[in-house]
């Protein structure tokens, strides 16, 4: 008999907006979470528990568990727990999206930010009420599957869950994983003792504790060292905490291809690649994809561009950039002033180098996911070129449904690098210069080269599906077949 799994994760797979006809309709959620876990549980099933994020989510929430396509005849289960939406405000956008977020991607401009203070103290206990409704419930559905439940807890919304449900079961078997980066020793002291040491504790709950890359997983190990009492073996990757060993683990997670691959032949995915394709015309076509985020490093991406343009005259008038910028977090003021600079550097390109019949970048900042499965197909290169990330689903996406053997600039801070690197081209994501003659060598790549360079990204990717991943998680919990 398999495990029974318990997933608990912050965003869940579907979100519900209005329909037409005035009801809740499931739509999919957005980020690589997502996409990575609904292809691990479609595989076995199982109950996945989520945070109800808007006002339809609380709706389908009050109705209790639904099947994962917002019927009841899927493979795994949805649980959406509910908040008041001025609690859930302050843990979502204050604490884990504002703080954490910021933490773990290094994203503080230090002289000015953070100011901790009783906002902080109040976003605070929201996100530990957040945390407590979780552990609580996953406490609840372990009681009803029995005692050889898999619960895994993920990412840093839930950094607390861990140590309160073994606190409520003792015996529960909790891996956590992290789909972000992990902040080493010096900047986790930057957030006050009490915070620290409660969310390295929280984690220390769980038996195994995930990282999509050695370099997060190292930089947990080390910052567990400010933690008085935690043992820290960096070597055999093992913290010794009050009695415990909790095993940490390194776990690239790669995608489901072909549920992606479906999803790229639907109907509107077929016409939105005609539109563009007829809109791009000859010109050659650099796609860069992500959510409108302020490690993804679009604002660099795009003076690498400029940099490109000018260093590169033969390419003007030849290429376009195409940027598919997914909003995110709206109500966080830093974001919405990050994508007003990119989509103004965006128009200073055009301004500079553009011609009554040619716009050298188009920004587009809107939810198009058919858009971006067709741009995938027609990419000449992609640029994934973050600061830093967890796990850079795009990476892996582009290479499987490119059909024009298109080239990938990639990030040496990226998540998915270890695993990709060989097969693409590498960047220092500050590094604009560096960037503008990989845009080059991407664009000018002999097509046998190119050829290959797919096939190695293709066969790195289905390394690592998603089902494998899960059954590590359940290996290491002692729990696999
Ligand atoms: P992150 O998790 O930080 O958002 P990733 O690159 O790991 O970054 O994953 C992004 C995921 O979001 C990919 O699977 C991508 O296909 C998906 N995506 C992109 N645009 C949309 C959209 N409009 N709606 C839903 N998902 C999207
Ligand atoms: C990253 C995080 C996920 C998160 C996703 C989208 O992938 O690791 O936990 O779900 O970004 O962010 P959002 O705030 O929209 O859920």
């Amino acid at each position: 008999m398999p495990a029974p799994i318990v997933v608990a994760s912050n965003r869940g797979p579907i979100a519900f907006v209005r329909g037409a006809d005035g009801k809740p309709a499931a739509k999919r959620g957005a980020g690589g979470l997502v996409t990575a876990l609904s292809g691990a549980l479609a595989a076995g099933g199982g109950l996945w528990i989520a945070s109800a994020m808007t006002e339809e989510d609380r709706e389908v929430a009050a109705r209790g568990r639904v099947g994962a396509d917002g019927d009841d005849a899927s493979l795994y289960e949805l649980r959406y727990l509910s908040f008041e939406p001025g609690l859930f405000d302050r843990y979502y956008n204050g604490w884990t999206n504002r703080v954490l977020w910021f933490l773990h991607h290094y994203l503080w401009n230090l002289p000015q930010t953070p100011i901790f203070g009783a906002d902080t103290e109040a976003d605070w206990d929201a996100f530990v009420a957040v945390n407590r409704a979780f552990a609580d419930a996953m406490a609840e559905e372990g009681g009803r599957l029995g005692p050889s439940t898999a619960f895994l807890v993920q990412d840093y919304h839930l950094s607390l869950a861990p140590a309160m449900l073994k606190e409520l079961r003792p015996d529960a078997r909790i891996a956590h994983f992290s789909h972000i980066p992990f902040a080493g020793p010096s900047y986790m002291r930057i957030l006050p003792e009490r915070y620290r040491t409660a969310l390295l504790e929280g984690l220390l709950g769980a038996d195994v504790i995930g990282f999509h890359a050695p370099a997060w997983a190292d930089r947990f190990l080390l910052s567990c060292r400010l933690l008085d009492g935690a043992r820290v073996d960096l070597r055999r990757r093992v913290v010794g905490w009050r009695g415990r060993k909790i095993r940490v683990r390194v776990n690239p997670m790669g995608l489901d291809v072909d549920a992606l691959r479906d999803e790229a032949s639907r109907p509107e995915v077929v016409r939105a690649a005609e539109e563009l394709r007829a809109w791009k015309g000859d010109s050659a076509l650099l796609l860069r994809v992500d959510r409108a985020e302020l490690s993804k490093n679009i604002l660099r991406g795009f003076l690498a561009f400029d940099r490109f343009l000018e260093t590169h005259p033969e390419w003007r008038g030849r290429v376009v950039f195409l940027a598919l910028l997914n909003p995110s977090r709206e109500e966080i003021p830093d974001y919405g002033a990050y994508v007003g600079e990119c989509v103004r550097t965006a128009e200073f390109v055009n301004d500079q180098w553009g011609t009554s019949t040619w716009t050298p970048i188009d920004a587009r900042v809107r939810d198009e996911y058919a858009q971006t499965l067709a741009a995938y197909s027609l990419y000449d290169a992609l640029i994934v070129n973050p600061m830093l990330d967890g796990m850079n689903l795009v990476a892996k996406e582009g290479p499987m449904l490119n059909t024009r053997d298109g080239a990938l600039i990639l990030s040496e801070t990226a998540g998915a690098f270890q695993e990709l690197r060989r097969w693409a081209l590498p960047v220092d994501p500050f590094d604009v210069d560096q960037t503008a003659e990989a845009i080059a060598a991407a664009l000018d790549m002999p097509a046998a080269e190119r050829a290959a360079r797919r096939r190695g990204l293709q066969a790195a990717v289905r390394r690592n599906p998603p089902n494998r991943w899960l059954e590590s998680q359940l290996d290491d919990l002692g729990l696999g077949d």
